[in-house]
């Protein structure tokens, strides 16, 4: 029987997605990217060979696979097609793989300028974007003025809503953040040239997700960022520009709800964070710094230093819920491995109170002070390990705590970063 599988990140972005959907995808014969932009990067490695993906669906180095960018993304024309030459310059045909939307918004340089000029503009208190225009993209599609890959055949009627559109973010570049403009004509022509590139790949992606489903194929959808930045329901305002949760995958592609069969959540053994907002289980001293150390926390694109915390129980139920979440991938559990002890919240102190959901007002979050379970470590190898017999009984019963506290069960453990280093217990298409 065929399914339809949902993998997307459960914490704050980083959780290992992209190993995981490489990984899944030899079963399916399609991977759809549905929300977000270049401001995911998706590290896949293969027999030691590293490939940083941003756009591109992680399906993408596999001969067989479709690959589908949907309605729910933003695209730059510029980072993709630099992501493509990449690619294809390593022998890898994304061309003949890859499909873009024709609703799919369309990310310009303004977005880009507005993004970097408003993040300045915020100082101590910026969210820590990362500068890729994700955010001005979208209020752009919200407003209803957006361009979208449709508009790429009809070169008149874009010329004149791209116009508008310079008009609309020079005014605000010129007389509010007191930046140059830039020049129309400087970026359609550039856009033009980027058209004709792009325009073979732009089809009906809900009508071949369709076909792909009539003709009863899996589907593997990718999620980029993760719950806790979702716009809706992470910890606004430090969050994305998108909706990263489940009920993304249909409004960004147009696969109705009642399609999907499994939605499985990616987490880190601890969790991690990029840029500003809230933290509760943050570590601030070695070990937090032996975490990034040894997990190699630093941003696949940015390069930034990633936040290093224990596993936070509270976060992950809330992901449970809001993501209708069938199991886990634990992902990173070989980091932890040198520790004598390994903390777990399951709880958070707010004024004096026991809470053991999330908070509704995220303001609060910053007031909660973790509860921690404290378990022992293992402090032997699981790095690479591929067996659960093979896994210290320390870990396996740290891995069963997790389950216990998140109320859903691990299907896939990652033991390392190399696509061959995983416990598959169940494997969400057969
Ligand atoms: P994504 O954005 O969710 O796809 O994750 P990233 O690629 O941004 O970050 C995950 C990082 O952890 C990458 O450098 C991966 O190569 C690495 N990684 C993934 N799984 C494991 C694992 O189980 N152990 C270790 N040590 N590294 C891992
Ligand atoms: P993947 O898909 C981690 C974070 C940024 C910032 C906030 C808003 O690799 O998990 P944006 O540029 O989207 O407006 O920034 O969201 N962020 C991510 N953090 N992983 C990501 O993607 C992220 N994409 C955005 O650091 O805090
Ligand atoms: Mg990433």
């Amino acid at each position: 029987m065929s399914k339809n599988v949902v993998i997307l990140g459960t914490q704050w972005g980083d959780e290992g997605k992209g190993k995981l959907v490489d990984l899944l995808c030899e079963q399916a014969a399609a991977v759809v990217r549905y929300q977000g932009g270049h401001n995911a990067g998706h590290t896949l490695i293969i027999n030691g060979e590293k490939t940083v993906l941003r756009l591109m669906p992680s399906g993408i180095l596999h001969d067989g696979v479709q690959c589908f960018i949907g309605n729910g993304v933003v695209l730059s024309p510029d980072a993709f097609l630099q992501e493509m030459s990449e690619l294809e310059n390593r022998g890898v045909p994304v061309a003949q793989r890859l499909r873009i939307s024709s609703a799919c918004s369309v990310l310009l340089p303004y977005h880009i300028l507005v993004d970097q000029a408003r993040e300045k503009a915020r100082g101590n208190n910026k969210i820590g974007t990362t500068g890729r225009g994700i955010g001005p993209c979208y209020e752009d599609k919200v407003a209803r003025r957006g361009i979208r890959m449709m508009d790429f055949f009809h070169l008149d009627q874009l010329s004149e809503k791209l116009k508008a559109l310079a008009d609309y973010h020079n005014f605000q570049l010129k007389n509010y953040f007191q930046q140059e403009e830039l020049s129309f004509e400087i970026v359609f022509e550039k856009l033009k040239t980027q058209i004709e590139k792009i325009r073979p790949l732009i089809v009906d992606v809900t009508a071949r997700l369709s076909a792909l489903k009539q003709a009863k194929k899996n589907i593997l959808f990718e999620g980029a960022q993760g719950t806790l930045l979702d716009i809706d329901l992470g910890t606004y305002p430090f969050v994305t520009s998108s909706n990263t949760t489940a009920g993304a995958v249909s409004t960004g592609t147009g696969f109705g709800p009642r399609y999907i069969d499994a939605v499985l959540g990616v987490t880190k053994a601890y969790v991690t964070r990029v840029g500003s907002g809230p933290f509760p289980t943050e570590l601030h001293d070695e070990t937090g710094k032996l975490i990034a150390e040894r997990g190699k926390e630093f941003g696949s694109v940015t390069g930034r230093p990633r936040r290093c915390g224990w596993f936070d129980a509270v976060l992950m139920r809330r992901a449970v819920v809001v993501n209708s979440l069938s199991s886990l991938v634990l992902t990173k559990l070989d980091v932890l491995d040198t520790l004598s002890e390994i903390k777990i919240c399951n709880a958070y102190r707010y004024r004096g109170e026991i809470l053991r959901d999330l908070p509704m007002d995220l303001c609060d979050l910053e007031a909660c002070e973790p509860i921690y379970e404290s378990m022992p470590g293992w402090q032997s190898s699981t790095f690479g390990v591929t067996t659960l017999e093979n896994m210290p009984p320390l870990a396996k019963n740290y891995i069963s705590h997790l389950e216990k506290l998140c109320g859903v069960p691990v299907d896939i453990i990652s033991t390392g970063p190399d696509r061959d280093h995983t416990i598959i217990l169940k494997h969400p298409f057969t």
